[in-house]
């Protein structure tokens, strides 16, 4: 075969289209979907004018400093109140970083809520990364931690038994509930006056900053450092900014790289995440009324609430209603126009349609009527929530969250 031939045959091989036969009306199903699903709010899809807006958008090469990223970077640094902010690809990333850079040396400890992303859903980085052990706190009061129960958990001592604790982490929101800042101030006191490092997981804080209206400055000054997405909540397409004091943040872009987390291009990642921010915070009111409206329903329907509509989420439990998760999933999954449900946690997002909220009350009030009919007798007294902590049922995909 002919070199000619040969180049030519390579160049077939290499192309490819990903592109369905007819892309744009999928995308319309998958957005209606999007509007139908309470799994998670990672699910909101770009739309075509975050899209546009991001196609215009400057295209150095981040990781020597790219124009739109660094302006992105700066407007988070003004808005929180930091020193300097770095732009990262994902939360988990974030914290990590930030925990990474927090630590320097082992044996050393982190105190954190037992339910919080950073100890049970980043597939246990603290120690592959930072050889940090992990003290989970599981609050008596069922919705967050107290400086009491963290003075009592926290390794404090000199003793050489123990990992001395280090660092805090809070999270804010937590399972969609609001940290109360006085609480925060009281442990944001309480570290500094022992030496230990303040990081807030804030993966979600824009649902606090709307819902107190409280800016985020304000909200986020007890802490060290703060991880804040823009792909959760406000439905950019991927992306979280790091802030804290400039020392700190040089120290997490070094750490950036080291992780593999130097990107090149991100104009248009960065350009999304402005068009988030900028468009997006002031639908998170209407969010949080549609997550009221379905606690409200479920409620006058006799179900039981097992952690508040506080933001963007609730959590239930059917059982007074005779119902299990896995029957009202399959039967939402087999209406004509489906609902996508996860368990016991339901999440409202800024592409939740009205509808879906409606006909997923109105399911749940059919499958009563009908539990009723084949002569369920409701318990007298509706089950108490054991130990304080909420029950977080996931029929699947437990690995969304
Ligand atoms: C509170 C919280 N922090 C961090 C993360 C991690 O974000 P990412 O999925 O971008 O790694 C998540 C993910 O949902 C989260 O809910």
């Amino acid at each position: 075969m002919s070199p000619q031939r040969l180049r030519d045959d390579l160049v077939k091989q290499t192309k490819i289209d990903v592109l369905t036969a007819d892309q744009a009306k999928d995308n319309e199903a998958h957005m209606h979907t999007v509007s139908r699903s309470f799994l998670t709010d990672t699910i909101t899809v770009p739309t075509p004018e975050m899209m546009s807006y991001a196609a215009l958008s400057s295209l150095g090469d981040a990781v020597y400093h790219e124009a739109a990223t660094d302006a992105l970077e700066k407007h988070m640094a003004r808005l929180t109140g930091k020193e300097a902010a770095l732009f990262l690809p994902s939360g988990t990333m974030s914290n990590q970083i930030a925990i990474r850079t927090h630590l320097t040396q082992p044996p050393h400890s982190i105190v954190c809520d037992a339910r919080t992303h950073i100890h049970k859903y980043e597939a246990g980085g603290a120690a592959f990364h930072s050889q940090a052990a992990v003290i989970p706190i599981h609050p008596a009061n069922g919705h967050h931690i107290t400086l009491e129960e963290i003075i009592h958990n926290a390794d404090l001592t000199s003793d050489i038994h123990f990992a001395l604790t280090k660092l805090i982490v809070l999270e804010n929101t937590l399972n969609g509930t609001i940290f109360p800042q006085d609480e925060i101030l009281r442990i944001a006191k309480f570290a500094k006056e022992n030496d230990l490092k303040l990081h807030l997981d804030g993966a979600r804080i824009w649902h606090v900053a709307a819902e107190l209206a409280i800016p985020l400055e304000e909200l986020v000054s007890p802490f060290d450092s703060v991880s804040i997405c823009f792909s959760k909540g406000l439905g950019a397409p991927i992306g979280t900014c790091l802030m804290g004091p400039a020392a700190f943040i040089n120290k997490a872009r070094w750490l950036r790289k080291l992780f593999g987390g130097g990107m090149r291009q991100t104009g248009f990642l960065s350009a999304s995440a402005a068009y988030a921010v900028s468009n997006n915070f002031e639908k998170l009111f209407h969010v949080h009324e549609l997550t009221r409206r379905i606690e409200k329903g479920l409620i006058e329907l006799g179900a039981e609430i097992l952690s508040p509509a506080e933001t963007c989420m609730v959590f239930y439990d059917p059982a007074p209603l005779g119902l299990e998760y896995a029957e009202i999933l399959e039967r939402a999954a087999k209406l004509p126009d489906p609902i996508t449900l996860g368990g016991s946690r339901l999440v409202c997002h800024i592409q939740t349609s009205d509808q879906a909220v409606a006909d997923f009350l109105a399911l749940i009030s059919q499958l009563k009527e009908e539990k009723k009919a084949e002569g369920w007798v409701p318990p007298e007294k509706t089950h108490v929530n054991g130990n304080g902590v909420i029950r977080d049922v996931y029929v699947r995909p437990k690995a969304i969250h």
